[in-house]
């Protein structure tokens, strides 16, 4: 054995031994084998043994989770400092199983406060339950400082890369399994079918096979890093279902979705999700089709349990027991929402700040309004969670490798994600790359700012202030200081107006860089009246266009603002999105020339307000009968989208030649192989996805113009070929579902398409 090994085991020991301690003081377990100590017993054992130990209390209180600042010390300093007292009060007298949240301190004030918590419940309690400790590391570890942070869902999206959502998922595992932190609330599965969803940034973007992709790689590499060891960790994906499509753009609008539409667009990323072995789900704080979703039993039990089979844990969303009160008015009170939200079938309540759920459930029971089976069920699915993820033995966490947080290794990992996801949406005259210029004029709110790369869920809920971003992260500015050294970066962080002075200025440099977009938000506070990009920058951006002098518009945003009224006056165009810690690096790499940009649109960029359209958008009289248009399998009309999902430049050039198809049939149970050879054209080497789409001639339900069935990211050298393939599996890509989420395949005419090549093929059942 190793010493390290030597340590792990005695720690296991001891664990164990002061379980069956406390445990050994409720006599009537005393002459009992302690079956749920023995981490050789199959799991369902230890969950039946250590149920029937449990008081109703105790039972109870596992399906409570509360929010860390009612176990706080209240003495106005920083959060995650433990009140011992008061967590004995929780945990001890209220039982309660989970605690959520924080603040984003370093990983050693993370330890202590763990260790404490931990503690309480593993030493002091009378069955040694450990709790579970819930936290939003949406993007790497962002309620904790010293940690990688990656770029925000829509970025991954962007790259289409699975390894770069891969990396992001691993190097948070990596990053908090060892302060105690088990349970992640990620990844956001939701669709993002409405651009201007104060939320867009948490989605992988607007197309299902997408977004089930980059979800499944995330949940694969978070839950089994095998570099936590003793650890594992659950996570827990949100928020089921349909909360994306909220009509106005506006967070938690009530959503209205044929249970067809449902199925198609919405679910497959959570049975994405479910097949990799999901642990748990957090429920759509939305009303769906007139029902809030916490309160409905046709989607949280028929749906979820009984027609999916999922057994994992289902976790309410913020105080979403008490919103059917306050909120949706669908009960009279707390109570009634209680039981509203159990029978509906909920396992857990985020309460998070009293124990008005805890209370309640008690009394419903009570009052035999809710059986115990019904709670039995709900903590089996807890403690199975629990046993998972080897809490009863490793519950502790350890303060003697937190050295890995942070590392150079995992910051590579998210650069790369980074410039991966970073998309060249115009390239007028090749002005970029830029390479050797001797002056840069730099503008824009985003130029100077950390908060603004990272986006909300970064050390605080809403963005941390400006001084908590960690010294050596860059700023736009600083990036381009140390990717030009022998440059002089002008910046102006305040521009004035029109002047000759500022116009000569202006005209004296070799490019001018707006850094623009968005500040910092999340959930509501991200809703906007206008999509436009703010006035005043479209008016700085027209005056920085009537220089001679070329203009890079840098757009630094969660989701796509309008720039259609000054994009005709700009010469290069990056969506940035929100690139993380590493951001500014990747976008000086790519203006530079450092890094070839291979981002593709995760969306397609909206040009008008209020009409924004999915690439995937079903035939419409629009597009149809527009008279430059008359093939319904073509692209949508100019006029109606800025870009088209998929569109990014690059500083090569990409061709598609000798599209083929291994036959021009296929039936169930069998496939057929679609190649094609993609040469990299231009001088340097490059990235690029290459993305397969499908588009059915025939659908008793109409079917999308087209849909994303497959995409692969290459990189190829200046003049090489590779050719790619796509393995056409109908039970994969050639059925969809009918409003009972039974498939329906049906014979016909099939597209397959690369590039702007297509082939047909004939489906036969
Ligand atoms: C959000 C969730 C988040 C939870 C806990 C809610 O308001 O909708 O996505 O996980 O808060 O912070």
């Amino acid at each position: 054995m190793t010493i390290k090994s030597i340590h792990l085991a005695t720690v296991s020991l001891l664990v164990s031994f002061s379980l069956l301690m406390n445990a050994c003081s409720d006599s009537s377990a005393q002459q009992d084998a302690f079956t749920y100590l023995d981490p050789d017993a199959p799991i369902d054992e230890r969950v039946e043994d250590l149920l029937r130990r449990m008081t109703i209390e105790e039972k109870v209180g596992q399906m409570n989770q509360l929010d860390i600042s009612v176990i706080n010390q209240d003495d106005g300093e920083d959060m995650v400092r433990l009140d011992i007292e008061k967590a004995r009060e929780f945990i001890l007298e209220h039982n309660t199983g989970s605690f959520i949240n924080g603040e984003a301190v370093p990983p050693e004030v993370w330890f202590e406060f763990m260790d404490g918590l931990t503690r309480v419940a593993v030493e002091e309690s009378r069955l040694g339950i450990p709790i579970i400790f819930g936290i939003d590391h949406v993007h790497g570890p962002s309620y904790m400082s010293e940690t990688t942070i990656f770029p925000h869902a829509t970025n991954l999206g962007a790259s289409f890369n699975i390894e770069n959502s891969h990396n992001s998922g691993w190097v948070t595992a990596l990053e908090m399994a060892d302060v105690g932190h088990h349970w992640n609330f990620a990844p956001t599965l939701d669709v993002g079918v409405n651009q201007f969803w104060s939320r867009y940034y948490e989605s992988f973007g607007e197309d299902p096979y997408l977004v089930s992709e980059m979800g499944r790689a995330y949940i694969e590499a978070y839950q089994n890093n095998e570099e936590i060891y003793p650890y594992k960790l659950a996570s827990n994906a949100k928020h089921f279902i349909g909360y994306s499509a909220t009509e106005t753009g506006w967070n938690k609008t009530p959503v209205q979705l044929g249970m067809q539409q449902l199925f198609e667009f919405h679910l497959p990323p959570f049975q994405a999700a479910f097949d990799a072995g999901l642990m748990s789900v957090m429920i759509s704080s939305s009303e769906l089709n007139g029902t809030p979703t916490h309160a409905s039993h046709d989607i949280l039990t028929k749906l979820l349990r009984e027609d999916i089979g999922f057994e994992g844990v289902i976790l309410t969303d913020w105080d979403e027991v008490g919103k059917l009160v306050a909120f949706h008015r669908s009960a009279p009170d707390f109570k009634e929402a209680t039981y509203m939200a159990v029978k509906a079938g909920i396992d857990m309540s985020m309460t998070p700040l009293h124990l008005g759920f805890y209370g309640n459930l008690l009394e419903l029971i009570e009052e035999g309004r809710i059986s115990e089976d019904r709670i039995d069920e709900s903590v089996r699915r807890i403690l199975r969670m629990k046993f998972k993820i080897g809490l009863f033995e490793n519950p502790f966490p350890r303060n003697d490798r937190l050295d890995r947080i942070g590392s150079e290794e995992s910051r590579l990992k998210s650069l790369q994600a980074a410039q991966e996801s970073l998309v060249l949406i115009k390239n007028e005259n090749e002005v970029l790359p830029l390479r050797n210029p001797s002056r840069i004029v730099l503008a824009g709110p985003s130029a100077n700012s950390k908060r603004n790369l990272a986006g909300g869920w970064t050390i605080a809920w809403q963005g941390g202030e400006e001084e908590q971003y960690p010294e050596e992260m860059h700023t736009i500015y600083t990036a381009l200081q140390a990717e030009y050294p022998d440059a002089t970066i002008d910046f102006i962080p305040e521009l004035p107006a029109r002047s000759n002075a500022l116009m000569n200025r202006l005209n004296r440099a070799d490019m001018i860089v707006y850094a623009g977009g968005e500040e910092p938000y999340s959930e509501f506070l991200g809703n906007i009246t206008d999509y436009n990009l703010p006035q005043e920058q479209r008016d700085e951006i027209s005056l920085l266009s009537s220089s001679d002098t070329p203009v890079a518009l840098v757009l630094v945003q969660g989701r796509p603002r309008l720039i259609t009224d000054i994009y005709e006056g700009l010469d290069a165009i990056i969506h940035a999105g929100l690139p993380g810690f590493e951001g500014a690096e990747a976008i000086a790499n790519v203006l530079s020339g450092a890094a070839n940009p291979s981002g593709r649109l995760p969306f397609s960029y909206p040009m008008h307000s209020g009409h924004y359209v999915n690439y995937n958008y079903k035939p419409s009289e629009m597009y149809f009968f527009h008279p430059d248009n008359q093939d319904p399998f073509s692209e949508p009309n100019p006029g109606t989208m800025l870009h088209m999902f998929g569109h990014g430049l690059s500083y090569t050039t990409f061709a598609y030649n000798n599209l083929e198809l291994s036959s021009d049939e296929v039936s169930k149970g069998g496939s057929i192989t679609a190649t094609v050879d993609v040469t990299n054209e231009g001088e340097v080497a490059g990235r690029h996805a290459v993305l397969w789409f499908i588009s059915n001639k025939v659908g008793t339900v109409p079917r999308p113009v087209k849909e994303l069935k497959h995409f692969e990211s290459i990189i190829l050298e200046p003049g090489e070929t590779r050719t790619v393939s796509f393995v056409i599996q109908p039970e994969q890509s050639l059925w969809y579902p009918d409003s009972n989420r039974q498939r329906v395949y049906e014979d016909g005419e099939i597209l397959v398409r690369a590039g702007d090549l297509y082939l047909p093929f004939h489906f036969k059942n």
